[in-house]
């Protein structure tokens, strides 16, 4: 009997501590009835009497509201204990009830934030790991080849003049890949880690593209392509940073011709409204369809050997990527296999 009664007498003690928030309106209002009553009874007795009911009912009012405002706490709180213990996997699980409607759709759009933001960075570090297991591979193959042509020179064929300057041509040839890799690395870094700085100006689009074209032309020559840059109007002036144009623009060319075996590579400038488009097109070997969507990631290349003998790294269009970005811009392409592709971009005028 004792414990039934120091059970139930806990049981609102718990609940009453619970209400204990609405306590301050609760006997605000019964002050007001009790006042009230006392008027109205205008009897000594009966006033006494209204009293001790009235705190009777004031008990039972702080053990109903406690007993909800309890429940309640106790379902935020499992709520919060089941995603804490990753018992919760999707945010359609949370369920408060429709007292508290408001509430559980908050926690439900904060769970849903928090399994994208855990998402993207498990993402993050998955490429962070390829890209490491990447940058290794890639230094890996210079290096071999590097060390190969040194040994085999070295074990005897230092003195074999048909193929001692060949050997050492190409183990040159690997130090001028490592190079090209590791400066594009520094590039890399140096744009993701938002230390790229950019310095627009606006330049004269005509003389510009002339410098690079006949910087780049015995590139073309070389493999009996032609590079041609069309008209452009005299006084046409675009704005951007030229340095970093420069690297997007021999980028896009040499990937042209490199990947470009007859035919011809034209650079071209459309007027757009409030842009120019420049464009780079070529006759080349074309790019499929699957593989349009990846050529911009890091070191990714449809061909990679063929990329590779040419001194290609696969960070070359990530680079022109954030460049283009950086103008608030963005690389489009079109390529069709065995026809060519065009790569082009727009400047703000
Ligand atoms: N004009 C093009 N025609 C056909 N394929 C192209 C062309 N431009 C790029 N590609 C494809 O996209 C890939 C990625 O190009 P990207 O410039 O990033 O690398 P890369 O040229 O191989 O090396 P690098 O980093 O030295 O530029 C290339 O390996 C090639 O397969
Ligand atoms: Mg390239």
């Amino acid at each position: 009997m004792s414990a039934i009664v120091s059970r139930v007498f806990n049981n609102l003690k718990g609940n009453i501590s619970h209400s204990l928030y609405h306590l301050p309106e609760i006997l605000l209002t019964e002050a007001a009835v009790i006042i009230l009553t006392v008027i109205a009874f205008n009897h000594y007795l009966n006033a006494v009497f209204a009293l001790f009911l009235f705190a009777a009912v004031n008990v039972l009012i702080l053990n109903l509201y406690g007993k909800k405002r309890k429940s309640e706490i106790d379902k935020i709180k499992s709520v919060i204990n089941n995603i804490r213990q990753n018992k919760i996997t999707s945010p359609a699980e949370i369920k408060l009830g429709s007292q508290l409607t408001v509430l559980e759709d908050e926690i439900k759009s904060m769970f849903f934030k928090m399994q994208v933001d855990i998402a993207n960075m498990k993402k993050l570090e998955q490429v962070r790991t390829e890209f490491l297991g990447n940058v290794s591979h890639e230094l890996r193959t210079p290096i071999f080849a590097i060390q190969g042509f040194i040994e085999t020179l070295l074990n005897g064929a230092i003195n074999d003049k048909k193929v001692n300057r060949q050997f050492l041509q190409k183990a040159n040839q690997h130090t001028i890949n490592l190079n090209n890799l590791l400066n594009d690395l520094i590039d890399i870094s140096m744009i993701e880690s938002g230390q790229m700085k950019m310095s627009f100006r606006y330049f004269n689009v005509k003389d510009y593209l002339e410098g690079i074209v006949n910087e780049l032309k015995p590139h073309a020559v070389k493999k009996n392509l032609e590079l041609v840059l069309n008209d452009v109007p005299e006084n046409y002036q675009l704005f951007g940073d030229k340095d970093k144009l420069k690297q997007v623009m021999t980028n896009l060319i040499m990937n042209a011709v490199r990947y470009t075996e007859t035919g011809r590579i034209e650079i071209s400038v459309i007027d757009e409204d409030k842009k120019g488009r420049i464009i780079v097109k070529d006759t080349g070997i074309g790019i499929a369809k699957d593989s349009l969507e990846r050529i911009f990631e890091r070191f990714y290349r449809v061909d990679k050997d063929r990329s590779r003998s040419q001194g290609g790294t696969g960070l070359g269009l990530a680079i022109v990527k954030h460049i283009v970005e950086a103008h608030g811009s963005k690389v489009e392409v079109k390529s069709e296999i065995g026809k060519g592709s065009e790569f082009s971009f727009t400047l703000k005028k």
